[in-house]
């Protein structure tokens, strides 16, 4: 095997590890580029969200929410949806620089509570994959 290739392979089992162990994943990328994040919880019973958190500690983080995917902020933004592991990736158009940082998907069940007054109340619940993104220069 040559040298190139093998160094390849150690760099797809070092990316696959990452996986299996949830991990954080580096992901290389440059402005205009068109990137897939992949998510590693399937959907039970719930909606999904992607979340992004900034590289700049003081944002708030970016909840990216299908149901308002019609908002021009989420223009580059769409979902695919993976059968085999019944999963929804991410799938980012055009890149730039303002879209660095780490993501992270999460599945949302809305619980509904009655109190002991039987007073109804709901409350939303996250369920985190074990997978984050970190996406950089
Ligand atoms: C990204 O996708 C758009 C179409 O959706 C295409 O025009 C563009 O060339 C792609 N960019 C890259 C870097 O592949
Ligand atoms: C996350 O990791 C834990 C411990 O390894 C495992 O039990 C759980 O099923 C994993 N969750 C997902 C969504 O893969
Ligand atoms: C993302 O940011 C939120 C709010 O600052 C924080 O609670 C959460 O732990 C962060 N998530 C990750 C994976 O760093
Ligand atoms: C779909 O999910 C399977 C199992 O998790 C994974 O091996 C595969 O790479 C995913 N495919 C795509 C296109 O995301
Ligand atoms: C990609 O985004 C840049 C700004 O970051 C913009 O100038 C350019 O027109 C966009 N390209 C496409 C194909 O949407």
């Amino acid at each position: 095997m040559e040298r190139s290739n093998l160094i390849a392979l150690m760099y797809v089992l070092l990316i696959s590890q990452n996986i299996i162990y949830g991990a954080e994943v580096e992901m290389k990328v440059r402005p205009g580029d068109n990137i897939t994040l992949y998510c590693d919880r399937s959907v039970t019973h719930g909606f999904f969200v992607w979340i992004r958190n900034c590289s700049h500690e003081n944002q708030p983080s970016l909840v990216i929410d299908y149901k308002k995917w019609d908002l021009e902020i989420f223009q580059r933004y769409s979902s695919v949806h993976n059968r085999s592991s019944n999963s929804h990736d991410l799938h980012i158009t055009n890149i730039s620089v303002s879209d660095l940082g780490l993501y992270y998907c999460a599945e949302i069940e809305i619980k509904v509570n009655k109190d002991e007054k039987g007073i109804i109340s709901s409350s939303e619940v996250y369920y985190y994959g074990n997978r984050t993104t970190h996406l950089s220069k």
